[in-house]
């Protein structure tokens, strides 16, 4: 009985959110933070309205997140950012997480070279060197207006009087409670049966943020919170030593730039696949006219499909962290190598993944992330995806500081084509190396239109997080859907290996796949908590707000009029 009325009244609360949210598109809107939890986007409007900039409202934002949405917000995984300024200059910054200086390339296997399961995603082991404090201050240093501790403050404040626990975070916590005792016993802080509506107060974090508010990137990879993050590190398996933090530095970088139609699209570089595979997979499908066919008809899912599978070939093969190996960026994004790719798809069946192929380039050789999207009164604009990679990472917890650590090893290829927990494959690209970073998915991505500030968009979900973006970016631009619609809208997902499409649960009709796979298509339909929860910003011609927050979570938009 309850559980009926608790899921009526959240029907109806969602579908007010959407009503509510539609109603967004008010020329009045200044500024906007999307991101998973009401207090986190609170925060970064909170901080806009006191005059600072959408990269001090991020800096607030990150913080908060780390607070209230523990089991991907963090100061102990790391992230992307892609932004643009009020005067269109774009740029990113890569404060991924980095091998450990003791990681060796089959760490994972054992002595036979077969994986070991679970050593790369629970525990020490699976835990890279964090770059989100590192990423944070040198966004700060460049770009922040108000004073650093001035924007950690807010974090603190909610560390120390609570955040209220959600229905959709109980459930998560219940989820892994038995990971979190096996990992740091029966009395670990999150082992506490939070229920919904109680409220959390992290003590430990509130602590660990005054001496990050205090000291500054210093105050996180030197003095107490260094001792207690190594030796917690070391006592569950790890090796993650004061050298690998001494030596963390996050790198500005490029991003990728290409455009489709009159879009012009900003996407992470790598060691993100994210703009890559988003630029491949567009550029594969503008000559067939997507929006010709119907929103997520059977056409329009086979070009999608067919251009997916080719790019994630390719990623499997060819992306790495440039640092360490070369990557053929300008050839995997030609026109004529991307159309060549697609002379094998035929409307008329499936291409098999077996038979499709990295592609050939000649060259020199030479469940759980969150994204957040913010548009300040000045027009800067700001896409971050950020990630601890499994939800609660590591699950090791950092009692003594409040947190918990990563499992972004796991995101390498532990073995050359074997799957990691998002069934991604991958070679020597992405091979283990001593401070190597492992290669992501992640695609923070800002759009242009005439020049112009057009979209903000990026998504949690792992191998997911391209295509939901990708489908995005297509059910306004093609679809002319509403910023809101377009990120509720039904999504469906392939890549590569496994060679399958996995759609939403009841969202999609019977007779559709039946026609896929009468063509050839495997066709999964299940419930996949990682098909991306997406927090996007869209601007019109006109210069109007509106803001899409993914109803699949806990994700609010919250506005500066
Ligand atoms: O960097 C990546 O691609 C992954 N570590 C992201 C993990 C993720 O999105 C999990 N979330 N649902």
């Amino acid at each position: 009985m309850n559980t009926i009325i608790t899921r009526t009244r959240l029907v109806l609360i969602s579908v007010l959110s959407i009503l509510l949210s539609g109603c967004t598109e008010e020329k009045s809107i200044k500024a906007a933070v999307v991101s998973a939890r009401k207090e986190a986007s609170k925060i970064g409007v909170e901080i806009m309205k006191k005059g600072g900039s959408a990269f001090d409202a991020m800096i607030a934002t990150d913080l908060a997140l780390t607070v209230c949405y523990p089991n991907a917000g963090n100061i102990s995984g790391g992230g992307f950012l892609i932004y643009r300024t009020a005067d269109g200059k774009t740029g990113s910054l890569d404060y991924r997480e980095k091998a450990p200086i003791a990681a060796s390339r089959d760490m994972y296997l054992d002595k036979n070279g077969n994986i070991v399961p679970d050593k790369s995603t629970l525990g020490g082991l699976a835990i890279g060197v964090p770059g989100t404090v590192a990423g944070l201050e040198a966004i700060h240093k460049k770009f922040g207006t108000l004073p650093w501790k001035d924007l950690i403050q807010p974090a603190i404040n909610l560390a120390l009087n609570g955040y209220i626990v959600t229905e959709k975070q109980e459930l998560s916590f219940a989820e892994k409670k038995q990971d979190f005792i096996k990992i740091n016993g029966q009395n670990t802080f999150y082992a506490q049966n939070f229920r919904e509506n109680d409220t959390v107060k992290n003590l430990a974090l509130a602590n660990t943020l005054k001496l990050i508010a205090k000291h500054g990137k210093a105050g996180f990879y030197e003095g107490t919170i260094a001792n207690d993050l190594v030796e917690r590190v070391q006592e569950t398996g790890g090796i993650i030593t004061h050298q690998d933090l001494l030596s963390y530095e996050p790198v500005w970088r490029d991003p990728i730039n290409f455009q489709y139609k009159d879009l012009n699209i900003y996407s992470m570089a790598p060691p993100s696949s994210g703009g890559i595979c988003l630029g491949q997979i567009l550029k594969m499908i503008e000559p067939y006219n997507v929006g010709h066919y119907k929103h997520n008809s059977m056409e329009a899912i086979q070009i999608i499909v067919e251009a997916e599978r080719r790019s994630y070939a390719d990623r499997s093969l060819y992306l790495g962290d440039p640092d360490f190996v070369k990557i053929p960026q300008n050839e995997l994004l030609q026109e004529k190598y991307l159309n060549d790719r697609m002379k094998s798809f035929t409307f008329e069946r499936a291409s098999k993944s077996t038979e499709i192929l990295p592609g050939t380039i000649s060259w020199e050789e030479s469940e759980e992330t969150t994204h957040y999207s913010i548009i300040d009164p000045m027009g800067n604009a700001i896409a971050v995806t950020t990630t601890l990679n499994g939800s609660y990472g590591s699950k090791v917890y950092v009692e003594k500081g409040g947190y918990f650590l990563n499992n972004e090893m796991d995101d390498f290829s532990s073995k050359p084509g074997f799957p990691n927990m998002f069934g991604l494959v991958g070679g020597k690209a992405n091979a283990i190396s001593p401070q190597k970073r492992m290669l992501s998915a992640m695609t923070p991505t800002i759009i242009e239109k005439n020049n112009k500030l057009y979209m903000i968009v990026g998504t949690p979900g792992g191998s997911t997080i391209i295509t939901s973006v990708l489908q995005t970016i297509l059910n306004v631009y093609e679809y002319d859907m509403d910023i809101q619609t377009a990120v509720a809208a039904p999504r469906f997902h392939h890549q590569w290996l496994p060679d399958i499409i996995t759609f939403e649960p009841n969202k999609f009709k019977r007779n559709l796949f039946d026609s896929l796979q009468k063509k050839g298509y495997d066709i999964k339909e299940e419930y996949n908590r990682i098909i991306g929860r997406v927090d996007a910003i869209k601007v019109s011609d006109k210069g109007i707000i509106s803001t899409g927050a993914d109803p699949r979570g806990d994700d609010e938009a919250l506005l500066l009029y």
